[in-house]
């Protein structure tokens, strides 16, 4: 018993909490199946890495500040026919991040633009990668005021540390020319450094407006795309096909491609999965 209270001390000091608390009933164990000892130590080392691992991958779903959590699992990949199903499992391998390359999702309202990069964030968690969800609308506020504030340098530390920034919305509000060059300041520094995924309702053609200057636009465009993939998603709202199944809205007539130029066209072959 001495030795067990002992054994169970010396964990707790060395830091490892959940082996000093599953001690006992492993010890239990190994003794009733008479399993060899480093087959014990294994077991014990086994269910604190385990318990590490849990705890680390809490911490950081929490530090991303998603708005909710969903899976790739999850995604009904036959609900939204315009995904191309192979291409999204090749970006779940998460080799565009390894390469600092970008992802724009884009598509009307309810496609799924939000659960994937979602979905392929956690992935990036999962794979040991710094991930930082931001609404499109708070990141330029926040960039617009560190600018005009004279600080936006520090300020840029936050969306350029994680390997992986998600910035969901682009396009629903449109944004002044200070916002404009403070964004083009981020995606500048983060070119090849760190990926972005971007979700957007807006075509290219339309950033100009969106951010109210289409030089400082085609050149923000220009960086975003040169390592990239584009997803254009065409389809219905899965958040309205409950309604449309109760019959609460009339069909939609099928959703024409964003604003030119088109995925294809802007497309980096040298990442498009073979
Ligand atoms: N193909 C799908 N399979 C399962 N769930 C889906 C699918 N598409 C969307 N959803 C779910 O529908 C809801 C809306 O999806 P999401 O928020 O990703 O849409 P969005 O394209 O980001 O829309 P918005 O442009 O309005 O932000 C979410 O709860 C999401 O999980
Ligand atoms: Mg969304």
């Amino acid at each position: 018993m001495l030795a067990l209270e002992q054994a169970r001390h010396s964990l707790t000091q060395l830091g490892l909490d959940q082996a000093a608390a599953v001690l006992e009933g492993r010890l239990e164990t190994a003794a009733h199946k008479q399993l060899p000892y480093a087959d014990f130590l294994a077991d014990l080392l086994g269910a604190e890495t385990a318990a590490r691992r849990e705890r680390y991958l809490r911490t950081r779903t929490r530090l991303a500040h998603f708005p909710f959590q969903r899976t790739l699992e999850q995604f009904d990949f036959r609900f939204q026919p315009s995904i191309d199903e192979r291409q999204v499992r090749e970006l779940a391998t998460l080799a565009f991040v390894a390469e600092a390359a970008n992802l724009l999702l884009l598509g009307p309202p309810g496609v799924g633009k939000t659960h994937l990069a979602v979905a392929l964030g956690l992935r990036a968690i999962e794979a040991g990668h710094g991930v930082y969800f931001v609404r499109a609308h708070d990141l330029l506020e926040d960039l617009r005021r560190a600018q005009a504030e004279h600080r936006l340098d520090r300020r840029l530390r936050v969306y350029l540390a994680p390997k992986v920034l998600v910035i969901d919305e682009f396009g629903v509000w449109p944004y002044d020319r200070v916002a404009a060059t403070a964004f083009f300041t981020l995606i500048s520094a983060r070119y090849e450094r760190g990926s972005v995924l971007l979700t957007s309702n807006k075509g290219f053609g339309e950033w100009g407006e969106v951010l109210g200057d289409p030089v400082v636009a085609a050149a923000i465009l220009d960086r975003l795309l040169h390592h990239s993939h584009v997803l254009n998603i065409r389809g219905d709202s899965y958040r309205l096909r409950e309604k449309k199944r109760a019959g609460l809205f009339a069909p939609v007539p099928p959703t024409a491609p964003l604003a030119s130029p088109s995925p294809q066209e802007v497309m980096r072959t040298d990442h498009v999965p073979a």
